[in-house]
């Protein structure tokens, strides 16, 4: 059931101060999911692996997606039922980085298919955006960790190759990084979130913004208002680098 503007505001918990520009929202594009179920590489032993960074990734989207499903650099894929690539529209004006799939993630294969997922594309749409349609979705790390516990740091470094990898091929007009893990594999910062929402940085060239991930927002209702100004935020960098907003 598609929710009518208002709802998506309520559901942000942004009503009443935000007023939207009058546009329909587009339609979204068929959506495929960009993972394949895991199997051991062959010849490679199925042991606890230590964390090791990929090398550098160069292939198009099947070399990468395939090398993706195959990887098995850090212990994360031991538990995974398959490694969650990413999904959208390939030559996206929006890429929204979040942490690392979740149980639903892990079971479908998409990420942000779960609750945080579901505040996720009401955020899309009240920016008249739709997952598939100019946005790409993928998360800092492919596969889930056991019991969703925050990926390690080694973790995330093992699995950045193939994220730096994505934005190249992508290359969006601007990058959303939902919370600490995804600032802590672009931008290379530990600091608080709090701390670098509403500043512009850059990533090869790529404008970034920083805003809560979803499901912190779930918690903390009050700090919806916030990630509604950092989109906004986004939004106005987004047009200023000539992408249509
Ligand atoms: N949280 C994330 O960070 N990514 C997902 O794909 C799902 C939940």
């Amino acid at each position: 059931m598609s929710l009518s503007r208002e709802q998506m505001l309520t559901e942000m918990g942004i009503t009443p101060l935000w007023v939207l520009r009058d546009d329909k929202a587009e339609m979204p594009a068929a959506v495929l999911p960009e993972a394949t179920p895991s199997s051991p590489t062959p010849g490679v032993a199925d042991e606890s692996p230590t964390p090791a960074a990929a090398p550098e990734a160069t292939g198009d989207w099947p070399e990468l997606a395939a090398a993706v499903a195959a990887c098995r650099l850090c212990p994360l894929c031991q538990q995974r039922q398959q490694a969650v690539l990413g999904v959208g529209d390939r030559q996206p004006d929006w890429l929204f980085i979040g942490e690392g799939p979740g149980a639903e993630e892990d079971a479908r294969g998409e990420p942000f298919v779960g609750q945080a997922g579901k505040l996720l594309d009401n955020m899309l749409a009240a920016l008249d955006i739709a997952r598939g349609n100019r946005v790409y979705i993928g998360n800092a790390v492919k596969c889930r960790p056991p019991g969703n516990r925050t990926p390690e740091a080694a973790e995330i470094a093992a699995c950045r190759p193939w994220l730096e990898r994505q934005i190249a091929l992508l290359q969006p007009k601007i990058i959303v990084l939902l919370g600490k893990t995804a600032v802590h594999s672009v931008l290379h910062e530990d600091k608080s979130l709090a701390s670098q929402r509403g500043k512009r940085f850059d990533h090869a060239g790529i404008p970034v913004v920083v805003t809560y991930h979803p499901a912190y927002l779930l918690r903390n209702l009050p700090d919806k208002a916030k990630a509604w100004e950092d989109l906004l935020f986004a939004r106005r960098l987004l047009r200023a680098a000539g992408g249509q907003a």
